[in-house]
């Protein structure tokens, strides 16, 4: 173990030796790497980053152009854009593109619904002509309701092909999406579509979820009430018919999907966006208690995504490839690696409705084998999940399609890291353990595969045209093996363009840390983008994330503002203050554990109240922002350890959270000790 402490304080405990080395592509039933040798990744990274405007203007022209562009960069930090002047559409270079090169047969997205128990699952096979044409449907459907370019439209569904055919529509006529997963609460759907001021929401009836329903269109008719009462009315609601649950309806606002598409034409030419107009919002948590919409734009995401689902997961059309990233499409890996960076690919993009222990343990390794999947992407917690639920549900299973295995959303532990490289990739599938965020739009630091040589836990090299680096808050480097923070420092294709109606969230959370002397632009502090991350970078140069520096949590993967969630905690009535930190936890790799004060009239009378309590508080926030957001542990004390100037002090709280007793920190500034005493003294839930 090493163990180093830099000027900003960031430990690094962790020291992996193992390293595998790249397999030949025909062992893999491949005709070829993109990428074929390390020479040539490191050749062409440095032409990226030397050249960017050659390299990415060179790679764009394997995509297709209304009217191409007049400059492929311009930077005036801390605003990028790329290809301007050039005209395109991101649903043409998925959809249309394809139908027209004579492609229209071929399966663009290969579905299967959640099974009902002992029934048969339901397997759907949309080719790019159907989605061309279902597309150009919901699209006129939604011109026919006054949705324009420029417009946002919200879309909170189950993952469904619909899912995917609403973002498709958006971007053929130009409106962004806001697209809300559907595991968020009616509150979440209120404040996203307040901020993104959108006044249309596609949605469906229900989505189906380990055999229950969840009631996403009565979600949406709560949303709507209270954003009707704060003068932000929804004028409409397209509603898909999917699980048949009884719905609530106001015919002035809602629509049945199935009737606007059954008398839409199913023609409709694809608007020629500027590269730089919005493409989409995604809200992601931040620090603050209030998500921030990350803006998105058109050209520069679609060449980013193109290229990195062509060279990380090594895609080539026509050999049969079926594609699998298992995360929902509202997040961001889902926009760009069920759809956008997909399609373009011409491969077939498997999307799964349902839960991956329904009806059973082996789920997931049956769809693997009954459809051939060839790319599987999935997160570090699904992965401890599967290690947990023991060999035997895998084992039973043919896997041998697989080609290459993909992780993402936290660090992988080198443990799941080994089982998923022994059990999942048959010691051959090569892992791409890709570190990315939605800001990004797509991966950021990733092993090719055919190339890098990988080393578990680690996710290597960054991507073309990424300037990756681990510097101090100077923006000085550190030295190898030494923690800091993981910063960006020159722009690439796919960032975020801003957030959305917030210029100063903008500039403050990005781009503001370094204080890079004498390279200053002159509308923002620093030159570089502050991932929010900390990392360290060994003799070979490759990154090892370590996890956030700000008060964002990674809870199985997603995102969570603990602002956020001491927020709907003290919206409770018994609550006076709250206080959320990340606790290590087994299978989330980070679970939410949460120090609350309550009103003296609040407080519970024996264990069984208190359990009762800390019960409705789960549910409270469960209401408030979504069932991904419930604390692991809650603890009640009766005051929050605090320094003198009334910072509640975290890093403290996450030491007992994590059940270290004897806490080391330095405490000299705490207010009160005799609080800290209490807090280790009060038994776990
Ligand atoms: C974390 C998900 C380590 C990181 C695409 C980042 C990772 C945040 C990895 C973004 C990885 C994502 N290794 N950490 N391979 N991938 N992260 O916006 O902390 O939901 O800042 O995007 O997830 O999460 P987001």
């Amino acid at each position: 173990m090493t163990a180093t402490v830099s000027s900003t304080g960031i430990d690094s405990v962790l020291n992996e030796t193992r390293t595998f080395p790249p397999r030949r592509a025909a062992e893999l039933g491949m005709p070829r790497w993109h990428i074929a040798s390390p020479e040539e990744y490191h050749a062409l990274h440095r032409r990226s980053i030397e050249d960017p405007e050659g390299f990415w203007g060179g790679i764009a022209q394997e995509l297709h152009w209304f009217k191409p562009w007049k400059k492929v960069l311009a930077w005036n930090p801390p605003d990028a854009k790329w290809f301007d002047g050039a005209k395109t559409n991101l649903c043409y270079n998925c959809v249309d593109r394809q139908v027209i090169q004579g492609h229209g047969d071929d399966v663009a997205i290969l579905w299967e619904g959640e099974p009902m128990p002992g029934g048969e699952p339901e397997v759907r096979r949309l080719t790019y002509k159907y989605l061309q044409q279902q597309t150009a449907r919901l699209a006129n459907a939604l011109k026919s309701l006054g949705v324009k370019k420029g417009d946002v439209v919200t879309v909170y569904m189950g993952m469904v092909p619909e899912l995917a055919i609403a973002m498709l529509a958006c971007a053929r006529i130009g409106a962004a999406h806001s697209i809300i997963f559907g595991g968020f609460s009616a509150q979440a759907i209120v404040d996203r579509v307040q901020d993104a001021k959108s006044n249309v929401i596609i949605t469906a009836d229900g989505a189906w979820r380990r055999g229950s329903i969840v009631p996403l269109k009565a979600n949406v008719d709560a949303a709507c009430a209270d954003l009707q009462k704060a003068n932000a009315p929804v004028d409409h609601v397209i509603v898909l018919r999917r699980c048949g649950n009884e719905v609530a309806w106001h015919p002035e606002r809602d629509k049945w999907l199935g009737d606007l598409l059954a008398d839409a034409p199913d023609h409709c030419p694809c608007e020629h966006m500027d590269a730089e107009d919005m493409l989409f919002l995604l809200y992601t948590s931040g620090s603050t208690g209030k998500p921030k919409g990350v803006l998105h734009t058109t050209g520069g995401y679609m060449v980013y995504t193109y290229l990195t689902s062509k060279y990380v997961f090594n895609l080539i059309p026509d050999c049969g490839q079926v594609l699998w990233c298992t995360a929902d499409i509202g997040w961001v890996t889902g926009h760009s690696y069920i759809v956008y960076g997909i399609l373009p690919n011409r491969v077939t993009s498997f999307m799964y409705e349902g839960a991956p222990n329904q009806p059973d343990p082996a789920r997931f390794w049956d769809i693997i084998e009954r459809h051939k999947i060839t790319q599987f992407y999935t997160a570090p917690t699904a992965i401890r999940a599967f290690m947990k639920w023991g060999d035997q549900h895998v084992a039973k299973h043919d896997l041998s399609s697989l080609q290459v295995l993909g992780s993402v959303g936290e660090p992988i532990n080198p443990e799941a890291w080994m089982w998923y490289h022994r059990m999942i990739g048959r010691e051959k599938c090569p892992i791409v353990d890709t570190w990315w965020q939605t800001e990004t739009g797509g991966q950021m630091i990733t092993p090719l595969p055919g190339v890098t040589a990988t080393k578990p836990g680690s996710c290597t090299l960054p991507f073309f045209g990424v300037d990756a680096a681990i510097l101090d808050e100077q923006g000085n480097e550190q030295p190898h093996n030494t923690g800091g923070l993981l910063a960006i420092r020159k722009p690439w294709p796919s960032m975020l363009r801003g957030i959305y109606g917030d210029r100063q969230r903008y500039i403050d959370t990005y781009w503001s840390t370094f204080k890079v002397k004498g390279n200053k632009p002159a509308n923002c502090p620093s030159p570089y983008y502050l991932a929010g991350d900390s990392s360290r970078r060994d003799a070979d140069g490759y990154f090892w994330i370590m996890g956030r520096v700000d008060d964002v949590i990674n809870v199985a993967g997603h995102r969570l503002g603990t602002m956020e969630v001491e927020s709907a905690l003290v919206a409770h009535d018994a609550v006076v203050e709250a206080a959320v930190v990340g606790m290590p936890h087994e299978i989330k790799g980070t679970g939410i554990a949460a120090f609350v004060t309550l009103a003296p009239t609040h407080q519970p009378t024996d264990e069984k109240a208190s359990d009762k309590l800390k019960e409705s508080l789960r549910a409270h926030v469960s209401q408030e922002i979504g069932a991904i957001a419930k604390p692991d542990m809650i603890r009640f004390t009766d005051a929050l350890p605090k320094t003198r100037s009334g910072k509640i002090m975290r890093r403290l709280l996450r030491s007992i959270a994590a059940g270290d007793t004897s806490v080391t920190q330095d405490t000299t500034t705490l207010e009160d000790l005799s609080v800290l005493a209490k807090l280790q003294e009060n038994d776990e839930s």
